[in-house]
């Protein structure tokens, strides 16, 4: 369903002003429980996903054969990816629900974060089918896995990124949130 262009003015006039509040350098003196535990999870995130592209740019600077890429970044990948899945379910299913009932003005921004997760799901679908080519292309000839390897960096670097806006987005929604509900 199409948003209401009305109800997102205000979804964005109230969020916005809310983060004029609570600006992201204030976050971390003195955090709310539920805060707190919302930047954890996220900082974890993002320390994975770090991880990740560094790889892909030790592969890009010719001091990773995709081959080794490829055997490093599955079980990176795949942990993380199963970890957001699990945290993308917590959010659509619990807290988004949640947040909708007590602030029903910033329905259209929880719109828009549950979208993300699922376009983000998009990108984890691309990088993992190029993780599983370049699998494959290394285990065989070898021959396709320099090819094979660009393709699975350029969707991996996708996901990272898609991966890093809506973490900052879905912060600066929901942390001054938190926070005014201490
Ligand atoms: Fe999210
Ligand atoms: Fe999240």
């Amino acid at each position: 369903m199409d948003a209401d262009p009305e109800q997102a003015v205000v979804s964005a006039r109230e969020a916005r002003a809310r983060l004029e509040r609570h600006p992201r350098s204030s976050w971390r003196h003195d955090p709310t429980h539920g805060a707190r535990f919302w930047l954890e999870i996220h900082d974890g995130f993002r320390r994975e996903s770090d991880g990740l592209v560094a790889l892909l740019d030790e592969h890009r600077s010719g001091r990773r054969a995709a081959g080794e890429l490829a055997v490093i970044s599955a079980p990176r990948l795949t942990g993380m990816v199963a970890r957001l899945r699990n945290h993308h379910e917590i959010e659509d299913f619990e807290y988004f629900p949640a947040f909708r009932a007590l602030e029903p003005k910033l329905a259209p921004g929880f719109d828009a974060l549950a979208s993300d997760h699922a376009q983000l799901q998009h990108h984890v679908d691309d990088a993992l089918g190029a993780l599983a080519e370049l699998l494959a292309a290394a285990a065989n000839d070898g021959a396709a896995a320099p090819r094979v390897g660009d393709s699975y960096a350029s969707r991996a670097d996708d996901l990272c990124r898609a991966l890093a806006r809506h973490l900052d987005d879905e912060e600066d929604l929901i942390i001054p949130l938190l926070l005014e509900r201490r």
